[in-house]
């Protein structure tokens, strides 16, 4: 395993497992203050390797592609102080759990909203506007004139969006949609505030009636037993045959055979998807077969600087932990009561 470069020596010093190489802003403050083992490999640890390679540190830095569970937290040991996962999702850890052993777990919400909402935005405009078909054709030499006919695809302009999961995504998703003139619908659990629906001028609206309304849907809910196959073939039939479903929540979140069903039998118009189910899709999924599918690799939140900014809160959260002082990110404060 790579633990080389990664292995800072020091008696003493808090022991850490950092479960992938991340951005130098939340690497650096980690080797600088831990004796910490870096996983080097492109690819996520082997289940076997993390295991023994988390037995008795004081903290470990997951990622999303690392389960965190009682089988986890047993092998660590009972001296683990913090989980700090890089990702503000963290439906790879069983929380309840850490919370048991009261053990704090971090995320990083915050930063990474914006640069989110700007992929859920490329999405929609290239689904709409088939991009990556274009760029397609061009290359196979399939650009003959100006065509008329040529690459269709419904306006973005003026067109109503359904936002499901109105949360800092949801909410940066709906700033972008007021600047190109769309009737905004949300759906949540509850409905919002009046002062939060007026800002985005957004309307709240069962999810029936939102999926039935909306020219493009984007998915912004957590990953949860209530929210897994969420588009499933019954709600996906509710959906307009000319609408764009795009997907930058979670992969489970969407029904991947019933999506190619209802893409394959224009039941659909287009699907963009950061996500899928699982990850990486197997390259024979069925839905790569699809012109009107368009599948990008969970790069949602990958910009440099928002990436940066992960890692330096990953890294925060992290050291926090060691220390014993509260994280500025917990995803489970309950830990923290009674202390
Ligand atoms: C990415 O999917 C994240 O949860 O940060
Ligand atoms: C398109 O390029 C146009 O001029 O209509």
């Amino acid at each position: 395993m790579g633990d080389g470069a990664g292995t800072g020596a020091g008696a003493g010093r808090p022991r850490v497992f950092v479960a992938r190489v991340i951005p130098e802003d939340g690497l650096a403050p980690v080797l600088a203050a831990c004796d910490a083992r870096v996983w080097e490999d492109e690819l996520p640890p082997p289940r076997a390797d993390l295991l023994r390679a988390i037995e008795g540190c004081d903290g470990v830095l997951t990622l999303l592609t690392d389960r965190v569970d009682d089988e986890f937290l047993d092998r660590a040991g009972p001296q683990l102080k913090v989980v700090s996962n890089y990702a503000v999702g963290f439906d790879n850890i069983d929380v309840p759990a850490c919370t048991r052993r009261g053990i704090p777990v971090g995320n990083t919400p915050g930063v990474l909203t914006e640069t989110t909402a700007d992929l859920a935005w490329a999405l929609i405009m290239a689904a709409a506007r088939r991009l990556p078909e274009g760029d397609r054709y061009v290359r196979a030499s399939r650009w003959k004139t100006w065509g008329p006919m040529l690459l269709l695809g419904p306006d973005v302009y003026d067109a109503t969006l359904g936002i499901v999961g109105f949360g800092r995504i949801g909410q940066a998703v709906a700033r972008r949609a007021m600047g190109f003139g769309m009737t905004i619908l949300y759906h949540d659990v509850s409905q919002l505030p009046v002062e939060v629906e007026a800002a985005y001028g957004a309307t709240f609206v069962p999810l029936e009636e939102l999926l039935a309304r909306s020219d493009f849907v984007s998915l912004h809910v957590n990953l949860t037993p209530e929210t897994r196959q969420l588009m499933n073939a019954e709600r996906l039939g509710w959906m307009k045959p000319s609408a764009v479903l795009v997907n930058t929540s979670r992969g489970p979140v969407v029904d991947p055979r019933a999506l190619y069903d209802a893409l394959s039998r224009g039941g659909l118009f287009a699907a963009a998807l950061d996500v899928t189910d699982p990850e990486p899709i197997p390259l024979d999924d069925p839905l790569l077969t699809l012109d009107n599918c368009l599948v990008v690799p969970h790069i949602a939140s990958a910009s440099r600087a928002t990436r940066g900014k992960m890692g330096a809160m990953a890294a925060a959260n992290l050291l926090a932990g060691l220390r014993g002082e509260r994280l500025p990110t917990p995803v489970n404060p309950e830990v923290y009561e009674g202390r």
